[in-house]
């Protein structure tokens, strides 16, 4: 990656405002070209509103934006046909063919047709599509439906992608992958920014920013985040761990817990697994407790732990 190559999107304090509600809170980004860049979040955190907002489609309410060189929302226009889009819902035509689809797609795009054709040919072939071509979008299974989107969205060869939940209606066979699909596209240049709620896509991308009601809590390679964690993960063994997480979530050097199957992780401060211990035992839980490696998760329950703490609540 050249370091000189401008980013492929910078904003900063993009917020958005429905009413009262404040969607996006003043978000700073910079994803760099050729990147796989992801947004973590839970439902309405505000991933979809800022994707939208990159794209061009929905003006924010204050803030800069510059993705490919291009001032949003101003050179919205220009912008959209170095651009490509896809949504958790599929957004084709069921009662076109494969094929037919495509061709709507490049005939929109205003390719030729002998370079549509020739365009269509190679995406059948990378997204295994040909043997579907003459198949009914609508008669497609989830993880057809999704190579299909995803051949839509790249028909042009956009520099950037934007991808907003795209693995929503897949099965894991097909997410893993469409992720492939994703490290391709990257690789050949592509710069792509993927939205999901999921810990392990997350954990897939170079770079990441965690979003939690419409502010950046966290970003960074998940490297670097779960190695900034400020606290450690624990595995909690003991007898009664519904009776000990209740225990757990009261006290102050505790940010998080969660049963995995007959475990407890739990997220502490640094240096307290002396502190739980004797908490457990006062109450007559014999636990034993063991640090374990840290996961997306945990840097999620920590920055919205902080946030919440801001917030007084
Ligand atoms: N057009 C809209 N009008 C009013 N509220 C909206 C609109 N779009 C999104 N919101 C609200 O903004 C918040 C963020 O939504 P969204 O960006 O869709 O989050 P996510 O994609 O992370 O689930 C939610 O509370 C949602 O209800
Ligand atoms: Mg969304």
């Amino acid at each position: 990656m050249a370091a000189e190559a401008p980013p492929a999107i910078v904003a900063r304090g993009l917020s958005k405002r429905f009413g009262a509600l404040t969607a996006v809170d003043a978000l700073d980004l910079t994803v760099q070209r050729a990147e796989v860049y992801g947004f973590l979040g839970p439902n309405g955190s505000g991933k979809s509103t800022t994707i939208r907002m990159l794209c061009g489609l929905l003006a924010p309410s204050a803030g800069k934006i510059e993705v490919l060189g291009c001032t949003l929302p101003k050179d919205a226009e220009a912008l959209k046909r170095r651009i490509g889009y896809m949504t958790q819902k599929f957004s084709l035509y069921d009662d076109l063919s494969v094929r037919e689809n495509l061709d709507f797609l490049a005939a929109l795009h205003s390719i030729k047709p002998a370079a549509a054709r020739a365009r269509i040919d190679e995406l059948y072939r990378q997204y295994r599509l040909g043997e579907l071509a003459d198949r009914l979008a609508g008669t497609l299974s989830g993880g057809q439906r999704q190579r299909l989107a995803l051949a839509g969205a790249v028909l042009h060869r956009p520099e950037l992608l934007l991808l907003d939940e795209p693995t929503s209606a897949v099965d894991p066979q097909s997410r893993r992958e469409f992720w492939d699909a994703l490290f391709d596209l990257a690789e050949a240049g592509a710069t792509l920014l993927v939205s999901t709620h999921l810990m392990d896509e997350a954990e897939r991308c170079h770079r990441l920013a965690i979003l939690d009601h419409g502010r950046l809590v966290a970003n960074g390679t998940p490297q670097a985040l779960m190695q900034a964690l400020p606290g450690s993960t624990l595995s909690i063994e003991c007898p009664q761990p519904r009776r000990a997480q209740a225990l757990l979530e009261r006290l102050p050097q505790v940010l998080g817990v969660a049963q995995i199957g007959t475990r407890l992780r739990v997220l502490a401060a640094h240096g307290e697994e002396r502190a739980l211990d004797t908490a457990l035992r006062d109450a007559g839980m014999e636990a034993r407790i063991t640090p374990v490696a840290a996961n997306l998760e945990d840097v999620f329950v920590a920055a919205t732990h902080r946030l919440r703490q801001e917030n007084g609540g």
